[in-house]
């Protein structure tokens, strides 16, 4: 669906940012700027601001950051349509209704059709496990330790044993096959319609905003499967929601509690480390390491300790890592999950095992040791070597070397024999490889990091402060941004300033389609210019713009044909450092 940049924009500038947000956070003003617990991660003095003058938010936290559309987007899970109808609504703008908008409407319609479909279950499954046909299943419940209370919070409920009560109730309610069919609760047959879920406990699955998504249902007893799951709908992406994070988005702790199932999630909140989440049964994914980063930078793995679970740690590992998240692994042993742990030695033994969670690092060096049998000389010096070709991962040295020296503790292996063989290993790798190569790689490595950083903070410095464009323009163009996304914004931060109106919001709105790029483009808008003195910033202004234009000629030198180009090209090089660069 498509509605012309003018409309969203007329949509966008009749909403006043200050007062949306204000209907979902406390805000606080302070100089030209609004502040408040931010809701997109869990924080006890506030880091979300609110820029009247940008009609921009930004939380300094966690980096969310957008306009008015994109806050009702993260905030409610709306879809970008979706965000601009209700702000429409709000405003009074009246939306044009062609034909294909009503396909996209009918597209919008069906998710929420959905989740009300879903929320009508959840109510009716909670209901009948509270009802005489509940009974076994509520049972089963309190015997496997959960409270009233935990039951409540999770909205667990029961499937009774009829095959389609769900669908009769569902159809009640007003909800059309269609709807029912698209959500996964009903199968729609030649032999008519029959409930999914049967004669099961009922775990709705709520995605951040505690919206139900699909639901869990686990067999009475035992039974195969064990838990049955809701398909993948259009509101359910099982790669991107994990199980609890609507609480432990809220739970105020640094780190989050990762582990694999439904009973785990609950009896950990039960037991008051509300901060858990789970990935149900599918495996780990990037989408899923995302989602969590939004809310922290640090995970604890508490996967089963069986063989599957140690599988699935060493896997989701390098996926957190990734994404920017650091890892830790706690050991349950004796026990195989969470649930049963707790259940054993209770909080306060759990709680310990999370002080003692193993560095990722040396729980896949603890999985490369049991490999291997270290009576045998051989096999030792094979995990020797294998360890210190591992420890090359370090491109730092310092990091590297308090990593050789945690594992040579660990596996009492005198530090200098260790650090001579990791150097002799790198060594052998030749120059490119090893500590040699990785100190080399780092550096290429850090380069396009560091010239994006450079183009990013100069892009910043253009829209916050009115001198800096004057100053740029005869010497840099859009195109000398190099990074295919700063180039883009750069071209529509050039044109309003040249138009003499620059408008961050609407600037935003072109990025919107991708959460990525608009979170990227939004921080823009909104890192804090440091607090520099006169001269510091006239030199670091001074040398990003020599930088970025140093950077965008060299792209061009290299992929240069024509040879007087080539010259004249090498000559503004060379005049580089000649350039008169300054705010004043
Ligand atoms: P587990 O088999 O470890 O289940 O699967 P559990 O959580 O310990 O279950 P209880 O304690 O016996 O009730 C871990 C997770 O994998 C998913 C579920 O999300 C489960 O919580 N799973 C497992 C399924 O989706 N289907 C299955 O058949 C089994
Ligand atoms: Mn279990």
């Amino acid at each position: 669906m498509y509605y012309p940049d003018e409309l969203v924009e007329e949509v966008r500038s009749r909403n006043d940012i200050v007062d949306v947000i204000s209907s979902y956070v406390k805000l606080q003003k302070k100089g030209g700027t609004y502040f408040g617990l931010c809701p997109f991660h869990n924080e006890k003095t506030p880091s979300f601001s609110v820029t009247p003058g940008k009609q921009m938010y930004y939380c300094f936290g966690c980096g969310a950051g957008g306009n008015v559309i994109t806050f009702l987007m993260e905030y409610e899970n709306y879809t970008f349509r979706e965000a601009l109808e209700s702000l429409a609504e709000r405003a009074g703008v009246e939306l044009p209704k062609g034909e294909e908008s009503a396909e996209a409407r009918r597209q919008a319609d069906l998710r929420s059709r959905i989740l009300e479909a879903n929320k009508e279950a959840g109510r009716y499954f909670y209901y009948q496990l509270k009802g005489p046909g509940g009974k076994r299943a509520y049972e089963y419940l309190t015997g496997r330790g959960l409270t009233e209370e935990t039951i409540r919070r999770f909205g667990i409920g029961y499937s009774n044993m009829y095959s389609d009560d769900l669908y009769r109730y569902l159809k009640k309610k007003g909800f059309p096959d269609e709807i029912l069919k698209e959500s996964g609760l009903v199968k729609i047959g030649e032999r008519g319609a029959h409930d999914r879920f049967w004669n099961r406990a009922m775990f709705p699955i709520m995605d951040a905003n505690g919206k139900i998504i699909g639901f869990g249902g686990r067999v009475m007893g035992e039974g195969e499967p064990k838990y049955l799951n809701s398909p993948e709908t259009r509101v359910f992406d099982k790669s991107r929601n994990l199980y609890g994070l609507n609480y432990a988005r809220t739970a105020r702790k640094p780190y989050m509690l990762l582990c694999e199932g439904y009973m785990d999630v609950i009896s950990m909140h039960q037991a008051g480390f509300t901060n858990a989440v789970a990935s149900l049964g599918t495996a780990f994914t990037p989408g899923h390491a995302n989602l969590l980063r939004r809310y922290t930078e640090q995970a604890v793995l508490t996967y089963d300790s069986d063989g599957a679970g140690v599988k699935a740690a060493l896997r989701a590992i390098p996926i957190l890592k990734e994404a920017g998240i650091s890892a830790k692994v706690l050991n349950l042993k004796p026990y195989k999950d969470p649930d049963e742990f707790i259940k054993a030695l209770g909080r306060e033994a759990f709680e310990e095992r999370i002080g003692q969670a193993k560095n990722s690092f040396l729980f896949e060096t603890d999985v490369l040791y049991g490999q291997y049998d270290m009576g045998d000389p051989e096999q030792k010096t094979a995990f020797h070597n294998a360890l210190a070709g591992k420890l090359l991962q370090f491109t730092e040295r310092l990091e590297r070397e308090n990593y050789m020296e945690a594992a040579a503790r660990q596996y009492l292996i005198d530090y200098d024999s260790l650090k001579s063989l990791v150097n002799a290993m790198g060594g052998r790798l030749g120059p490119g490889n090893g500590p040699g190569r990785a100190a080399g790689r780092t550096e290429k490595k850090e380069k396009p990091d560091g010239i994006r950083q450079s183009q990013k903070i100069l892009l910043t410095w253009l829209i916050e402060d009115e001198r800096v464009y004057p100053a740029v323009k005869g010497i840099l163009s859009p195109e000398d941004f190099t990074e295919e996304l700063y180039r883009r914004a750069a071209g529509m931060v050039y044109e309003g300033l040249e138009a003499g109106s620059l408008s961050p919001a609407d600037i935003l709105n072109h990025f919107i389609n991708d959460e990525d790029e608009y979170k990227e483009v939004a921080s823009l808008f909104n890192t804090s210019l440091s607090e520099l003195s006169k001269e510091e910033r006239e030199k670091a202004f001074a040398e990003t713009v020599k930088r970025v234009k140093r950077h965008s000629l060299e792209e061009k030198i290299r992929n240069v044909t024509d040879i007087s180009l080539l010259q004249t090209l090498m000559k503004e090089q060379a005049g580089i450092n000649g350039l008169h660069i300054s705010l004043n």
